[in-house]
């Protein structure tokens, strides 16, 4: 099997949801799109689907620059994330819902956590796993992957009331999750509130309360601007997501690529800082790298590839973008991804 394989039977079972493009950026011309008139979100953005679209078109923009006359070298993508040692800076997205793109036929809450987190665990990397309405403390998809993992991924919780979610933190310390965190940005979601699962907007205050709840290390996911960033450090956040959620609970929001660079400019150093959106390749990771995220998440590419090959297609997937992140780092001349600097771009 191979990733274009995978991709073939995912677009074949995700007939009618995602169309598996081989440019993915919520174009409202593409099959996901269209939420504004009443369909379901599946794979899409929000709305018009603007906040999908500039996440690509944010790193679209970005040039790499090529520069070969120097001493030859083989780069190392080798990095660490909250003290563990993965072997490349990209990781899988907390992506949940199977019912939003069609659901147990497509293939089940428990496949899905299990392809991510078994997959990336496989490939050396780390699996996140997120929350949504169909999740609760009995019903802990995520964490029960995290577990059969040994504990090798990362919980991400919905903003929700906060004893539940000092719960769901009590779940993850018992089976040794790497770390925890919340999805601030999931306070858009009316979803959960439908089935009585509201989610809040959190102060500065909540945030402390969670984290002094725990040892584990705490992210704060769905990072947009500056004053954000630094509340999120104030709080005491080990790693923040800079993330719109894909685009997927706020239309015409920038791109996060373009609100990176302020991000860095005031948390670089205080916090570990991620990035995800719109990434789609090793040349789309070496770019935001370059602006100074230490690592990304991948989400819609990392659904496809369990969707069409299980755990083994969600390694396959990351040991691709893995490998074109190699060669990209080997054009610009970065041995390693502490040599992965402004300078690389134009
Ligand atoms: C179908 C779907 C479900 C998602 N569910 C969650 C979730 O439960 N929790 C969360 O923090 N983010 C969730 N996200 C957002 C992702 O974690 C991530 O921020 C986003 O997918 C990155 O953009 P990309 O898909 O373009 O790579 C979801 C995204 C998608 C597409």
């Amino acid at each position: 099997m191979s990733v274009e394989e995978d991709r073939k039977k995912a677009k074949v079972k995700l007939k009618g949801i995602c169309g598996v493009y081989r440019i993915c950026d919520g174009d409202p011309s593409r099959l996901c799109q269209g939420q504004s008139y009443g369909r379901k979100l599946g794979l899409g953005g929000v709305g018009s689907g603007a906040s999908f679209t500039n996440n690509v078109k944010a790193l679209t923009k970005i040039k790499l620059k090529m520069k070969t006359i120097d001493p030859h070298l083989e780069p190392n993508t080798e990095t660490t994330f909250l003290g563990k040692k993965i072997l490349f800076p990209i990781m899988g997205a907390s992506v949940t819902g199977v019912n939003s793109f069609g659901g147990e036929e497509v293939i089940t809450e428990k496949e899905l956590c299990r392809a991510i987190v078994l997959g990336c665990k496989d490939a050396g990397t780390i699996g996140f796993r997120g929350d949504t309405y169909t999740y609760s403390l009995e019903n802990t998809y995520g964490l029960d992957a995290i577990e059969e993992a040994d504990g090798w991924g990362i919980k991400i919780i919905k903003p929700r009331e906060q004893e539940t979610i000092k719960q769901f933190i009590k779940k993850a310390e018992k089976i040794k999750a790497i770390a925890v965190g919340v999805d601030v940005d999931g306070c858009g979601s009316v979803i959960m509130a439908k089935h009585e699962k509201p989610a809040f907007r959190k102060t500065v205050n909540d945030l402390k309360e969670l984290i002094s709840s725990t040892n584990l290390p705490f992210i704060v996911k769905g990072i947009m601007n500056i004053e954000d960033a630094e509340s999120a450090v104030r709080a005491g956040a080990k790693a923040i997501v800079v993330s719109n959620h894909g685009g997927r609970v706020l239309d015409h929001t920038p791109g996060t690529a373009d609100v990176l660079p302020d991000i860095v400019q005031v948390v670089k150093g205080k916090t570990t800082i991620l990035l995800d959106g719109g990434i789609r390749t090793g040349y789309d990771v070496l770019k935001v790298m370059a602006l100074g995220a230490d690592g990304v998440l991948m989400g819609r590419d990392v659904i496809r590839a369990a969707v069409g090959g299980g755990a083994a297609g969600v390694t396959r997937l990351m040991k691709h973008i893995q490998s074109t992140l190699q060669k990209a780092m080997k054009m610009t001349g970065c041995e390693t991804v502490k040599d992965i600097c402004i300078d690389i771009l134009y």
